[in-house]
């Protein structure tokens, strides 16, 4: 079973990056379980002075979590055209110290949904980047969903192709996963 964390860029409650990556969950294959980290509001501003041991428990959580899945999917929203504060910062923190930050080497995709005609891809990338600093395995996925009020009905995704996007991503991640352990069981 490979497990990955999702983990949405959008905090309201009716966000399409949320609503995107719930669809993720049910499009993946049955050996491949996405869980929503839902508690990404909770993580502080990044401030060097609190970023000492022990760290904020919200910091600690979403470290864990990160630590305990074999992949990230990241949905971001696109804001002024580049990755949400929040999302950001959370990261900034999870890249300290970054020699050892729990992304390093870790298997990730980024999607995004935005009400724009891009589908967030400006932030996407920028997130793409930014993950690729840390020492991220960026996996070479981009899923701009555009016009996402349109692609969602009460929640449930209704556009095939994302969902069918959905899925590779998901594949994706899986595939990596299994190479990088047969690597690890011959060396
Ligand atoms: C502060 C702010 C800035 C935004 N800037 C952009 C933008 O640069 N490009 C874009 O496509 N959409 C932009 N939007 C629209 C968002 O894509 C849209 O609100 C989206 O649904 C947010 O994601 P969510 O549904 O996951 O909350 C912006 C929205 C906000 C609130």
């Amino acid at each position: 079973m490979t497990r990955i964390l999702g983990i949405s860029g959008g905090l309201r409650r009716d966000s399409h990056n949320t609503s995107l990556l719930r669809a993720a969950a049910e499009a993946g294959a049955s050996d491949v379980e996405l869980e929503l980290y839902d508690r990404l509001k909770e993580v502080p501003p990044y401030d060097e002075d609190d970023d000492v041991h022990p760290r904020p428990v919200s910091v600690a959580r979403l470290n864990a979590a990160i630590a305990n899945a074999d992949a990230v999917l990241f949905a971001t929203p696109e804001y002024n055209a580049s990755i949400p504060g929040h999302l950001k910062n959370a990261i900034d923190w999870i890249s300290r110290p970054v020699a050892t930050n729990v992304l390093r080497n870790k298997p990730v995709a980024v999607v995004g949904a935005s009400t724009g005609a891009f589908g967030a891809a400006w932030a996407q990338a920028e997130l793409r980047k930014v993950l690729a600093a840390l020492g991220a395995r960026v996996l070479d996925v981009e899923l701009p969903v555009p016009h996402a009020h349109t692609r969602f009905e009460d929640g449930g995704l209704i556009d095939d192709k994302i969902r069918a996007s959905l899925a590779d991503a998901l594949e994706a991640l899986a595939e990596e996963v299994r190479r990088r352990e047969g690597v690890k069981a011959v060396a």
